[in-house]
């Protein structure tokens, strides 16, 4: 059987680090596209030759041509800018969405089969996007954002309660910014819910408030340390577990962009959900109940990834 093929749309900081995890998992034959020439061209170069010492035998190429992502398996899209200290996921609106068109039009001329991740910003509003210029199917177009997002709480939660990262399990839904919905009760140590363990006295309601925040503040922490851009290494590791899932058909349940209709009261668009992802896709919107304040929480995510999505038909007349 031919090994699958994952296009790389974007070689910057993710999209190289996605490029380097892929060749290491052997997930398949990379090919890296971006608008940079030689960016590309040379970070292929870079990882192939890591191949004899880790043992890995995987094809990269480096190219300015969608034609060289023909027939890809997965596509995952990081093309466009990142922020910049001060600036909000929000900021990078205008400029980022001409991005998506070109990249759209691109996958769907080149790999009109493949399973597309987006990680680009403001994510929830570029993926929709992203899926209404290529014109794939909505279970095949999803964003990247809740699996970094729970990565991030899951990482505060284990250092606050000093036991292993791969015992915490959390939630985060809503829109990938500052309204994202990091869900407490559905967060668990080795399934223990995160209030049992504040009434445990393994740490305090307001420990737990401050974990929170600094979740829905994670990446701007972190571009307040890099000041040239913004985080890459996780963005990429968990992009590379959904495209995994899909490759694989693991039918594994990460919380990612997905579209709903029906599905937790809402009526067709692309917003973060836990999700069911398989050889189909995202093949299943888990429909979670909410308590009232959860409700609102993610009611108030919703509207502003709706606020988003119409500045989108306002600066691009074909998408209204
Ligand atoms: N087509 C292809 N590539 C493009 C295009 C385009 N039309 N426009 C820009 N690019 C490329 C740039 O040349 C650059 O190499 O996208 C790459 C982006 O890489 P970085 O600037 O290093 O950004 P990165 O940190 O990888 O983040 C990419 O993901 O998390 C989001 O907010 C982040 O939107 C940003 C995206």
């Amino acid at each position: 059987m031919a090994r699958p093929k994952i296009a790389l749309i974007g070689a910057g900081q993710i999209g190289g680090t996605l490029a380097h995890l892929a060749a290491l998992k052997e997930l398949g034959d990379v090919v890296l596209f971006d608008i940079a020439e030689g960016t590309p061209e040379g970070k292929a170069l870079d990882i192939a030759q890591t191949g004899p010492v880790e043992g890995i035998d995987v094809k990269l190429k480096g190219t300015q041509s969608y034609e060289d992502i023909a027939g890809a398996d997965v596509c995952i899209v990081t093309a466009g800018v990142p922020r910049k200290p001060g600036m909000s996921r929000d900021d990078l609106l205008g400029i980022n969405l001409k991005v998506m068109k070109a990249v759209g039009e691109g996958i769907a001329a080149n790999a009109p089969d493949a399973f597309v991740i987006c990680i680009t910003n403001p994510l929830d509003a570029m993926v929709w996007a992203l899926r209404e210029f290529s014109g794939l199917p909505r279970e095949k177009v999803c964003g990247m954002a809740g699996v970094l997002d729970s990565a991030r709480f899951r990482h505060f939660l284990s250092e606050e309660f000093n036991v292993s990262m791969r015992d915490v399990t959390a939630f985060v839904l809503g829109g990938h910014g500052d309204t994202m919905v990091p869900l407490v009760r559905y967060s668990t140590v080795a399934g223990i819910p995160l209030p049992d363990l504040v009434q445990m006295g393994w740490t305090t309601q307001d420990k737990l408030d401050a974990i929170v925040q600094r979740t829905r503040d994670g990446g701007a922490e972190i571009v307040g340390m890099l000041k040239t851009g913004s985080a890459f290494y996780a963005p990429a590791t968990a992009a590379i577990e959904m495209a995994e899932a899909y490759l694989k058909d693991q039918k594994r349940l990460l919380p990612c962009a997905a579209w709903v209709d029906g599905a937790l009261g809402l009526k067709g668009m692309y917003v973060g959900v836990p999700t069911v992802i398989g050889a189909g896709g995202i093949e299943r919107i888990v429909d979670i109940k909410m308590t009232k304040d959860e409700q609102a929480m993610f009611e108030h995510s919703v509207k502003a990834v709706k606020g988003l999505v119409d500045a989108c038909k306002g600066i691009d007349s074909s998408l209204a």
